[in-house]
């Protein structure tokens, strides 16, 4: 949650309550994957919000035990399950904002790209749904390889006539939730006030934490800055070790995807003053035409990208951003490709 400049504030519990009230229970949201680890987790923090009227939990199996379960919860959202492909259309219809968590996750060995070939082809059918049934929502994309997969979605939903660049996100919250934390701690800084953009992709090296853009303002050693690159970037494949097999983020994912779903709506209501990094279509770099920056989030999902990060920016990190371009490049390519090959 940021200021213009790009400080992060606080709100006050009484903000809270307007903003609450302002926009009471008028948002529909769609989770697909919602039986799954992140899809689960999410379905429940998204049940918290007083923004949100109706909650739809999508996914191809198990889903209805979940949507039982979050039910009971005495917030106000109503929350429906939704199975398998003919259920698909009613998820989906009227949503405001549609999470898409659902494919496969990593295990150990695996980079993101190993799993192109399976969430491509899910995340093209789920979008092509989006075009259909709910055309003017917001599309969060959380399914891996998100370099790919957001240019998959965009391309899928240009062929339908329905893309609308403002619209389509790549979840990347995880990776500055993982950066404010990470620094936080290794700076001895209050977690609340910590701030780090991380721009680039959300994979490896494309990852990249702006720690000279970091609020507050912290001297960071040449040492310090490395080992906090590094830890950032291969954040993901600790867990993937960590948990030896059983997947990957789930927890601290949904924890990420909820802050961004909650940004997305504060936006969609009005807030004028809501900042987010997400991956998303961009002129900043201009040989990337998806690039992961701080934006603007308003009534029609981006209002502005805000470039302006970019410069100034330490000699390590200009360097790092070169070295990610051709990366970049070639997973937004692959994506674009998948899905003019399926013509
Ligand atoms: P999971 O296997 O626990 O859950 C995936 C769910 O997707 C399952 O419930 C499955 O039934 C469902 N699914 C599969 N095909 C589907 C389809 N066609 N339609 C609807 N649902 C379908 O996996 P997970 O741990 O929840 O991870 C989900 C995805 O999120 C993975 O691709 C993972 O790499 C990605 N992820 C991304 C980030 C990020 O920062 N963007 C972080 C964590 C995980
Ligand atoms: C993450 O960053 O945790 C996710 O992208 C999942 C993964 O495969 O690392």
């Amino acid at each position: 949650n940021l200021s213009k400049s790009g400080v992060p504030r606080r709100l006050h519990a009484a903000k809270r309550v307007i903003v609450a009230k302002a926009g009471a229970g008028r948002y529909k949201v769609a989770i697909l994957g919602a039986a799954g680890g992140v899809g689960q987790m999410l379905s429940l923090l998204v049940k918290m919000s007083p923004l949100v009227s109706a909650l739809h939990l999508y996914d191809i199996a198990n889903v209805e035990g979940v949507a039982a379960d979050i039910s009971h919860c005495n917030t106000p959202a109503e929350v429906a399950g939704f199975t398998g492909k003919d259920e698909l259309a009613g998820s989906l219809a009227g949503a405001d904002v549609v999470v898409i968590a659902a494919g496969v996750p990593r295990k150990p060995g695996m980079t993101r790209d190993d799993l192109f070939g399976i969430n491509a082809g899910i995340v093209m059918e789920l979008v092509e749904a989006v075009a259909d049934h709910a055309p003017g929502a917001l599309v969060h994309i959380i399914s891996n390889p998100v370099n790919s997969t957001v240019p998959v979605a965009a391309e899928a939903l240009k062929q339908k006539g329905a893309y609308d660049a403002r619209k389509v996100f790549g979840v990347t919250t995880l990776d500055v939730v993982r950066a404010n934390a990470f620094v936080a701690a290794r700076k001895g800084l209050p977690l609340a006030d910590v701030d780090v953009p991380v721009v680039g992709g959300h994979s490896g090296t494309t990852i990249l934490p702006l720690l000279s853009k970091a609020r507050p303002k912290a001297p960071f050693t040449d040492e310090e800055v490395e080992e906090l690159t590094a830890r950032i970037q291969n954040a993901g494949t600790e867990v993937v070790e960590a948990k030896a097999g059983a997947g990957s983020a789930t927890l601290s994912m949904a924890y990420a995807a909820a802050r961004f779903v909650e940004a997305s709506l504060r936006g969609l209501d009005g807030d004028g003053d809501v900042y987010e990094c997400a991956y998303v279509q961009s002129q900043v770099v201009p040989e990337l035409p998806f690039f992961a920056s701080r934006v603007k989030l308003g009534r029609d999902g981006v209002e502005e990208v805000v470039g302006s990060e970019l410069r100034g920016i330490s000699e390590y990190e200009a360097r790092a951003l070169e070295a990610l371009k051709p990366e970049l490049k070639a997973s937004i390519d692959k994506g674009v490709a998948y899905v003019q090959q399926q013509q």
